[in-house]
């Protein structure tokens, strides 16, 4: 899903979740970590000649987007065709554009960029000098690149043993993961997941028994079993294999980050990362969005806890209590879809899914873009030309080795645009074709800025645009007009509550992990790396209500087995695009003229809605976010607002409370035992010390709010 495609994730062949934008940005944040800021914070280089700036930022233009598109090239032919030639050639055009960016940030960061007359050139140059941490000196700007690169190493290398710790047993028959995953089998036999890992066909005894991979065998596991013990076992095992081989390194990384912040003229890494957003009061501004959306997230939580507590029992979950962290359905309780089984609102109600009707009237990965470029242009929006169908990877080729994760690129070029995806029919695919055609769409609407303006309006944009155009996809009546969904006798409210639902566990339960795992690592940046495990727990009581299954101590490093974290990629832009993707999608809706449920809402054929999609689009970064909000909501405000979101929700918060008007408590409290599994306890007897009695305080805290 997001935006940033992270280039040395490519270079060890695994993904964290991304659907990538590429672009200039891929090479700045490999090696920069880019983030852009106000003016205000920064400080200044000597040189005031404002002629001799506006020609180094002419010559930057065209110097950029030419490395840009060698870079994007070899990365292309990297992913869709993954050899070691093909690697190596990458890895010396990424070098290569290491030294120009770090040569260019010194030229850029001599002028005065206040002196510029022109704004526009201001902000250009702003955005090139600010993000960077070329500000260090050469050995420590190398040590911390290299930190990161190890870091993700170990990240991408983790393995773990099968549950059950058995020797290995050639006569017991395994299932490649290349097969069909048989759900509902499992789900039925309730059988332990010991048998999955891959197989070696010409050897059995030569397949290694212990390397189960985050992906795709410990998701799988966390998706689909329900069984306790099981998801207990690869939980703690991911982060054994994760946490401590990666705390002193990431100790280590803080300090390089602070000090390269500081030397920019911030007060620290965090600081520096949120200048991208230009708003002085950012932190207060986001915990408030926080709190506006934690009523229909308790409701939620709330109804999902009782269904847990059905499953699992009151000893697993307590009714008024926090969820345990591995009975969610996923590695962080991010994203709840998978335990979609358990929450249905009327199981005997389908759930929303056309992929049977898609393969009934033949679609192919190709139909799917071409319906996908129709939805586009039927806004008034612009066809992918014809180097899109050329050059991009619709479907997974046969015979040669390729990263498959579904992501849009933009080749810097302004001519070249693709997207890479292991099609398959199914209604998901759909949907991020949907999606990554936005992308395009986003490139070729901002194609015509200077390639530093390129990129969305800030790091939430690109993602909550493409999120936004896809609202208008997987709803009924869109999916009804282009006739793959036929109204059944189904009793039409059921079936929104479950599509709803749906709904909810992907986007609104992961809004408070999409916004503590930056509190976190602006705690650790700005107060020291002290008990960073304890505070990450607090955090996860405190706006998620998840507590860890097992006790958790500083031996630890639970938010190492987050791959954002270790890699070094902002978070806090996701918590943002999933509430501002609500927004902008609202927007849309009202100038088409729709009426009736936000869910309900089709933009298509809406020439209205495509013209305020490409004001959105167009200026690309050239304008501050708030600039376009405030156009977009016809000046009703600049601000990022999570009221569309609620209002998107409202039926099934609705829904909810009926269903837990019996319930003790709507949210969670947390008592004594749930605090000591990872607060330290110093000293023995019943007196609570002093970071307990704090802990505790942020969890009546985290309660009441
Ligand atoms: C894949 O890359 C190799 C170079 O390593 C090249 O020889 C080959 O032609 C490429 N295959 C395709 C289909 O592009
Ligand atoms: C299979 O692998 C095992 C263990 O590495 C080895 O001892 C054995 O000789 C291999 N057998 C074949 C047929 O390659
Ligand atoms: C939004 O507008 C208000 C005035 O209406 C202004 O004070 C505030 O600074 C603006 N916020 C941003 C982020 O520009
Ligand atoms: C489906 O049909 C029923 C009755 O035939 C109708 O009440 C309902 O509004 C229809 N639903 C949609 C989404 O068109
Ligand atoms: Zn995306």
């Amino acid at each position: 899903m997001s935006v940033v495609f992270d280039i040395l994730t490519v270079v060890f062949f695994k993904m964290d979740a991304g659907r990538s934008a590429l672009a200039l940005r891929v090479l700045l944040l490999a090696f920069f970590t880019r983030h852009v800021s106000t003016e205000d914070y920064f400080r200044m280089g000597v040189n005031t000649n404002s002629a001799e700036a506006m020609q180094f930022l002419r010559e930057y233009d065209r110097e950029a987007s030419g490395m840009c598109y060698r870079v994007t090239m070899s990365q292309w032919r990297f992913v869709t065709n993954i050899t070691e030639y093909n690697r190596r050639r990458m890895l010396e055009e990424l070098t290569l554009s290491s030294k120009f960016e770090r040569l260019s940030w010194r030229k850029a960061a001599a002028y005065d960029s206040s002196r510029l007359p022109d704004p526009q050139s201001r902000r250009q140059l702003t955005r090139l000098v600010q993000a960077s941490r070329a500000a260090l000196p050469d050995d420590k700007f190398a040590e911390i690149q290299q930190l990161i690169t190890e870091m993700k190493e170990i990240y991408n290398s983790a393995k773990i043993c099968p549950y059950g710790q058995k020797p290995y047993d050639p006569h017991v028959p395994r299932v490649s993961y290349n097969q069909d995953f048989p759900t509902n089998q499992y789900q039925l036999a309730n059988q332990p997941y010991q048998h999955y890992q891959p197989f070696n066909q010409e050897n059995p005894e030569n397949s290694n028994y212990c390397d189960m991979q985050l992906d795709p065998e410990i998701s799988r596991i966390l998706a689909h079993s329900r069984i306790e013990s099981e998801l207990l076992y690869v939980w703690k095992s991911f982060r054994d294999q994760t946490g401590p081989k990666l705390k002193n390194r990431f100790m280590r990384y803080v300090q390089l980050a602070n000090q390269a912040a500081v030397e920019t003229g911030f007060r620290d890494a965090g600081d520096q990362m949120r200048a991208a957003y230009e708003d002085p009061s950012f932190r207060a501004s986001v915990e408030e969005m926080y709190n506006q959306v934690a009523p229909l997230y308790k409701q939620l939580f709330t109804y999902v806890r009782r269904r847990l507590v059905q499953r699992y029992g009151e000893t697993a979950v307590r009714s008024d209590g926090p969820i345990p962290a591995h009975l969610l359905g996923n590695m962080w309780a991010q994203n709840w879809k998978s335990i979609t089984d358990l929450v249905m609102p009327f199981p005997q109600s389908p759930n929303v899914d056309v992929t049977a009707e898609m393969l009934r009237q033949g679609f192919t990965p190709l139909r799917m873009f071409q319906m996908a470029e129709d939805f586009y242009t039927s806004l008034g929006l612009k066809p992918a030309p014809p180097e899109f169908w050329r050059g991009s990877m619709l479907a997974r080729p046969p015979q040669r080795s390729v990263q498959c994760t579904a992501s849009a690129w933009d080749f810097c070029n302004r001519i070249d645009y693709r997207i890479k995806q292991c099609t398959e029919v199914t209604m998901q695919d759909l949907i991020s074709t949907h999606h990554e055609m936005a992308h395009i769409q986003y490139y070729l609407q901002y194609a015509e800025q200077p390639q530093l303006f390129r990129d969305g309006a800030n790091p939430a944009f690109h993602e909550a645009v493409a999120n936004a155009a896809s609202l208008s996809v997987y709803n009924l009546p869109h999916l009804q007009r282009v006739g793959l969904y036929q109204n059944k006798s189904h009793d039409p409210y059921e079936v929104s509550m479950n599509f709803l639902m749906t709904m909810a566990l992907e986007k609104v339960a992961y809004l408070p992990f999409a916004f503590m795992v930056d509190q976190w690592r602006w705690s650790v940046f700005e107060d020291g790396v002290q008990n960073m495990n304890n505070r990450w727990w607090q955090m996860k009581l405190r706006y998620q209500g998840v507590i860890p299954p097992m006790p958790r101590t500083e031996n630890d490093f639970d938010p190492g087995s987050k791959y954002h974290i270790v890699s070094d990629q902002e978070y806090i832009k996701y918590f943002l695009a999933t509430i501002l993707e609500f927004q902008i999608f609202e927007q849309l809706c009202s100038v088409s003229g729709h009426a009736g449920h936000l869910h309900e809402c089709d933009i298509y054929r809406s020439r209205d809605a495509g013209r305020l999609l490409s004001e959105i689009m167009q200026p690309g970064s050239s304008k501050p976010a708030s600039e376009l909000i405030r156009t977009m909501t016809k000046g009703k405000t600049n601000r990022i607002s999570p009221e569309s979101l609620v209002k998107y929700f409202r039926p099934l918060e609705l829904w909810l409370r009926v269903q837990n008007r019996d319930e003790p408590l709507i949210g969670w409290s947390s008592n004594y035992h749930d605090v000591a599994l990872f607060a330290p306890q110093r000293g023995a007897g019943p007196a609570l010390d002093t970071p307990l009695v704090l802990t505790c305080l942020v969890c009546v805290i985290g309660y009441l709010l």
